[in-house]
């Protein structure tokens, strides 16, 4: 098992770009897939998230060529064009992958079953499931959980569907089963989440209706293939954006960064707490996602109420965010974000405890956590296998008062490969080993 140590540094500096956008990637393969003809993929993520969803495609009979790490050719089957794979489809850590096949499959001819590691395995997939059934799908979980078994053969409905929760991976499910289904198909949501596939739906010639909180398709029949030019992940690029505000002296760039307004609570909340980040549109005319270069200085981070609007807006950067709120002067409360118990770890009680165990005062509620800012030692942290936890801690230790070793760090790989090149290119001094067995 892996262990990254990183150890406090004084000054970051430089330009960098951040690899490829998770969500984005994942989609581009699943569409690719359905679509008649050839779509080509640039900036495709090769973290084992996405590359889980690259090798399920593979196993239904999608060719695929990449004639780089992070470029792809697809050779989408249109919609019926999919086979029956040999075994299990394999999502590894990705809640992400599980969710949005669970839809994609539900309108297959043929059945599958798609499992997970771990982490997956104790992620809820009934939020999913209960939806697609309504669609008339025959799919079923263990007990709540994965595996997630799906017959084929159903003829699906289209429905109306009001979700409990702002989750893009619900929506998304829903809308891909759509594809597939005898009708309309409507999402309505709580509050706005991510709306990748609402726009690389409508570049695949499939238009997608939307309001302010609804989104509804009706099928045309087929997806026709493009071009997908995958932003920099603004998820990943959270962690140098941290590490130059935390660092006493800091000018970092990031060039190439998606700033889909769906995604970039972050940097709201972050200028919320007094960040100076300079954020520069640029015209890439490929029109699906809006891009940028960031420029961030040292700053002076002041704790803030996160306002609870921005909390599906940022859902993926809290572990960034509390690491701030340990920084900042005073003292931040997280609220209405409940949804992070059901990432890759529950984020709030691993960052509380992580924070605790270096000094931090913080005190864990149902739906947040309040944090009061102030001096953080070195020590040892368990990220219990969630890449976002690493990489939040590693940035920490900058401004800690000694090294902090954390643990389990394999699965920073899943959504940020060459992330201790990229950190060690700005200055931080991070190590990663392969640490002994827990
Ligand atoms: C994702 C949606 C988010 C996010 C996840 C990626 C997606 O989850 O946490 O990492 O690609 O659709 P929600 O379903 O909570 O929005």
């Amino acid at each position: 098992m892996k262990q990254i140590v990183s150890s406090p540094v004084a000054r970051v500096a430089g330009t960098v770009r951040v690899p490829g956008d998770k969500s984005i990637s994942h989609r581009s393969v699943m569409l690719g897939s359905l679509a008649s003809g050839e779509t080509r993929v640039h900036g495709f993520l090769p973290g084992e998230d996405c590359l889980a969803t690259l090798a399920a495609m593979r196993s239904m009979g999608i060719e695929v060529q990449r004639p780089a790490a992070d470029s792809l050719i697809l050779r989408g089957g249109g919609l019926r064009g999919l086979k029956r794979p040999a075994g299990d489809l394999d999502m590894g850590n990705s809640g992400t992958a599980m969710r949005l096949f669970a839809g994609l499959l539900a309108g297959q001819s043929f059945d599958t079953r798609l499992i997970g590691d771990e982490s997956l395995s104790r992620r809820p997939m009934e939020r999913v499931a209960a939806p697609l059934r309504q669609m008339g799908a025959d799919i079923t979980t263990r007990n709540g959980l994965p595996p997630v078994s799906v017959t084929g053969g159903r003829r699906l409905r289209g429905i109306a569907y009001r979700l409990p929760v702002a989750s893009a991976q619900i929506k998304s499910a829903i809308l891909l089963a759509g594809l597939f289904a005898e009708g309309d198909t409507e999402v309505i949501e709580p509050a706005v989440s991510r709306d990748h596939t609402e726009r690389m739906l409508a570049a695949f010639a499939q238009p997608v209706r939307r309001s302010a909180n609804s989104v509804s398709l009706t099928p045309t029949g087929g997806l026709q293939a493009t071009l997908v030019n995958v932003p920099g992940d603004l998820s990943s690029a959270a962690f140098p954006v941290l590490a130059a505000l935390i660092a006493g002296n800091a000018d970092v760039s990031i060039d190439n960064v998606g700033l889909n307004p769906s995604r970039t609570g972050v940097l709201e909340i972050f200028r919320l707490m007094g960040a100076n980040i300079d954020i520069e549109p640029l015209d890439t005319g490929s029109g699906m996602e809006p891009v940028g270069r960031l420029r961030i200085r040292a700053s002076a981070l002041q704790g803030i109420q996160v306002p609870p609007a921005l909390v599906p807006l940022a859902i993926d950067e809290f572990p960034a965010v509390f690491i701030a709120a340990a920084m900042a002067a005073g003292e931040t409360v997280v609220s209405g974000a409940e949804e992070l118990r059901h990432k890759e770890s529950d984020r709030i009680r691993v960052m509380a405890d992580g924070l605790r165990a270096l000094g931090i005062d913080v005190e864990e509620t149902a739906d947040g956590a309040r944090i009061r800012g102030g001096t953080m030692t070195g020590g040892t942290i368990d990220s219990h296998g969630d890449h976002r936890v690493a990489m939040a801690f590693a940035v920490a230790a900058m401004r800690a008062s000694g090294p902090i070793r954390i643990l389990d760090t394999d699965n920073v790989a899943t959504s940020f490969p060459g992330f201790v090149r990229l950190a060690c290119d700005i200055g931080m001094d991070v190590a990663e080993s392969n640490g002994s067995p827990r």
